[in-house]
C-alpha cells in the first residue's frame, strides 16, 4: 500500500475528485494547507493557499491516480503542484478489523 499526497490548486480538487470516484477511488481526505514550492510564493505572499489531498491505495492502483491527478491540474506553469508517495504499513477498517488491502475498498 501506499499514501498518495498531492498538494493542489485549490480549483483544481472538484474534478479531480470526481475523476477519482469515476475510476472507483471513492475514499480520501482532503484539507486545506498553506505551502511554498521552489519560487518561494508570490510576494506579498509567503505561503499561498493549496489543498492537500490524501488518498492510501494498493500498489498496483498508484500510477493510476497520479495520472488522474496530473491530468487535471497540469497547466505547464508553476504551481501546477506536487504530488509525494510514501510507504503505508498497514490499515484497519474499525467497523469489520479487515486489515491491509482488504480495509481499503
Ligand atoms: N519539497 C516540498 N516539501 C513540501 N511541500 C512541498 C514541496 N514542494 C512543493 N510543496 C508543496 O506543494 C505546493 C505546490 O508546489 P509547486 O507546484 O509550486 O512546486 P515547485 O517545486 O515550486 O514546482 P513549480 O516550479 O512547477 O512551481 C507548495 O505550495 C507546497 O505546499
Ligand atoms: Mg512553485
Amino acid at each position: 500500500m501506499k499514501k498518495i499526497e498531492a498538494v493542489l490548486r485549490p480549483e483544481d480538487f472538484e474534478a479531480i475528485k470526481k475523476a477519482l470516484k469515476s475510476a472507483g477511488f471513492v475514499s480520501l481526505t482532503v484539507y486545506p494547507v498553506r505551502g511554498r514550492g521552489v519560487q518561494g510564493g508570490i510576494p506579498p505572499y509567503d505561503l499561498l493557499p493549496k489543498m492537500k489531498l490524501e488518498i492510501v491505495v494498493p500498489d498496483k492502483d498508484v500510477e493510476g491516480v497520479i495520472d488522474i491527478i496530473v491530468k487535471h491540474s497540469r497547466r505547464g506553469i508553476p504551481g501546477d503542484g506536487k504530488i509525494f508517495v510514501l510507504p503505508v504499513y498497514d490499515a484497519v477498517r474499525i467497523r469489520t478489523g479487515e486489515r491491509g488491502e482488504e480495509a481499503l475498498y
